[in-house]
């Protein structure tokens, strides 16, 4: 196993602003032709043979293609999109106010890129309402015993008193909600929750736990371990690119500096354990030479926080971060972005939701497939790429 020398890293193509044009394009065309099947419907997470099946709006992802539908009306203006995405956002309200299936902390992933872009791009109050409802949901699985918004399971389940790494990503839903309100609550608890995640989740050599289990009673960190990756002490790679994408949001709305010299740790630590062709293999530990699978998300998400931190730093390094995103989002678009529907339904191949290994506690789906924040992270790295965007998250 070997992963790319940083001089090598460094001699990657970057995409051209001419080939993120044509990508932005052809993924547009692709999600509209999706329409018809997903507009009263949602693709599922992740693909089967290369092709999603439609649910109604349920699990952790419906957001994500309605973040598709919005980026490709953003790119396009067609009118077509625009009304999925309306009809969409109704569908968001409903499932708040029904509380159906919203006992998670994916309230994030599921309403920042459906609603709180649906508000920000057209204004609706549909938007702007199941958003602040969600945000709300999110604040009820806070511990005050360990500062941190509970994952997954029922709050008072003995086996789940514990963060993820991923959570991260759903704290802008709240940052978003203080400042739609001006009820500074719903900062104070994603200020807390980034503040323990970061304190436990990072290792010494800026690889990350994927989950963080505290003690119950004291609230004291109690240990590390991970579901999706591979082993306890791997980094599984999506993980690492959630602590990449997370620790520059973070930045963005704390401006804390020392999220800055995080982000640069675990984002070189994710560059320094990529393969040759720079998509990463599903946990870090993998590189050329092992017969695993990629997981291509976790190149579109990481791309999408480098160029999302690049905006914060000096020169030099904002245009190295931003040459890394390009060189990432070089190698999907030529050798694992869809080019023709007729194979597939979906944007980008080659992803890994869940693959079961020997020592992790996940079940077997999604492996070597597309998964819909694959999709979404792929088109908004191209659109941050392509223009000054004005973010969902
Ligand atoms: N947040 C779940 C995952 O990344 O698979």
């Amino acid at each position: 196993m070997s992963w790319i020398a940083q001089q090598d890293l460094l001699e990657q193509p970057e995409i051209s602003h001419g080939e993120v044009g044509q990508a932005l394009d052809l993924a547009s065309d692709l999600v509209i032709r999706n329409l018809p099947a997903f507009t009263r419907y949602f693709p599922k997470a992740y693909s089967e043979g290369g092709f999603y099946a439609a649910t109604e709006n349920v699990d952790w992802t419906t957001g994500f293609w309605t973040g598709e539908v919005w980026l490709a009306y953003e790119h396009t203006g067609k009118e077509e999109l625009l009304k999925a995405g309306m009809v969409q956002m109704t569908s968001f309200l409903e499932r708040i106010e029904q509380k159906r299936d919203v006992g998670t902390h994916d309230l994030g992933f599921l309403y920042s890129p459906s609603c709180v872009a649906g508000y920000k791009l057209t204004g609706s109050e549909v938007g702007r309402r199941a958003a602040l409802m969600a945000a709300e949901e999110l604040t009820g699985r806070f511990h005050e015993k360990g500062e941190f918004i509970q994952a997954w399971g029922a709050l008072d389940a003995g086996d789940n008193y514990r963060l993820i790494i991923d959570c991260l990503l759903n704290l802008p839903l709240l940052y978003w909600a203080s400042e739609e309100t001006g009820e500074e609550r719903y900062r104070a608890v994603a200020e807390k929750h980034i503040h323990t995640a970061l304190a436990n989740v990072v290792r010494e050599d800026f690889s990350t736990w994927h989950t963080y289990f505290f003690d119950r009673e004291t609230g004291k960190p109690d240990h590390g371990a991970t579901c999706q990756g591979y082993r306890d002490g791997s980094a599984w790679a999506r993980g690492q690119a959630w602590g990449v994408y997370g620790t520059a949001i973070g930045y963005r709305y704390t401006k804390r500096e020392e999220y800055i010299a995080v982000f640069e740790g675990v984002t070189d630590y994710f560059l320094r354990h990529l393969p040759q062709d720079l998509v990463p293999f599903w946990d870090l530990e993998f590189g050329d030479g092992d017969q695993q699978p990629r997981d291509s998300s976790s190149a579109a998400i990481a791309a999408c926080g480098m160029l999302e931190m690049a905006k914060y730093l000096d020169e030099e390094r904002a245009a190295y971060y931003q040459g890394m995103a390009g060189r990432l989002m070089k190698s999907l678009v030529d050798s694992y972005a869809v080019k023709d529907g007729a194979i597939s339904n979906g944007l980008v191949l080659h992803s890994t939701y869940s693959n079961h290994s020997p020592f992790n506690t996940c079940n077997h789906y999604g492996v070597d497939e597309c998964n819909i924040w694959g999709d979404y992270f792929y088109m908004e790295a191209l659109t941050r790429l392509h223009k000054d965007w004005q973010v969902y998250w």
